[in-house]
């Protein structure tokens, strides 16, 4: 058997405490708390993605009563999201398709667990439920040029 100080047995022991704290912390975070890491959902051409498809039109569509689905696209010159507005009933789950049509974007709502990179080709998938009624600001979370200030928009959750 080989000899181990008292207090490297200590630091030992403490380094395996913490790997099991923090490993229980990211299934707790998955599991219980429910945070979503952002999945690319499918692959669009940038440079088309305004003519043809969902983003075409973006906005946002009902699929059933309470559920919903909003497709936005973020656009550097000028700085913007189309929509920029979206309303939906209190209660409502929407699962929001985000693309970008030149850079690198962000798309963060507040006072939500939705946050997400937003890249050219590539849609980003994130679903959120409203369960109180207020505004909810979106905004742009990575510096992509002069009028990135600019980049927001809101969801108004209205009362039923
Ligand atoms: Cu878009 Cu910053």
């Amino acid at each position: 058997m080989i000899h181990i100080d008292l207090y490297e047995k200590w630091w030992i022991t403490l380094t395996i405490v913490v790997l099991v704290a923090f490993t229980v912390a990211i299934g707790m975070s998955a599991f219980v708390s429910g945070i979503q890491v952002p999945l690319p959902e499918a692959r669009v051409n940038p440079n088309t993605v305004q003519q043809s498809g969902d983003f075409s039109s973006p906005g946002l569509k009902q699929l059933a009563p309470g559920k919903y689905e909003a497709h936005l696209l973020a656009q550097a010159s000028p700085w913007k999201y189309y929509p920029a507005e979206i309303r939906v009933p209190v209660g409502s789950t929407v699962t929001f398709y985000v693309t970008s049509a030149d850079v690198q974007h962000g798309f963060k709502i507040q006072s939500t667990n939705v946050n997400a990179m937003v890249l050219p080709g590539q849609v980003t998938k994130l679903t959120h439920t409203f369960d109180t009624v207020g505004e909810f600001s979106y905004e742009c979370t990575e510096y992509c040029g002069v009028g990135h200030q600019n980049m927001f928009g809101k969801i108004i959750v209205e009362p039923k």
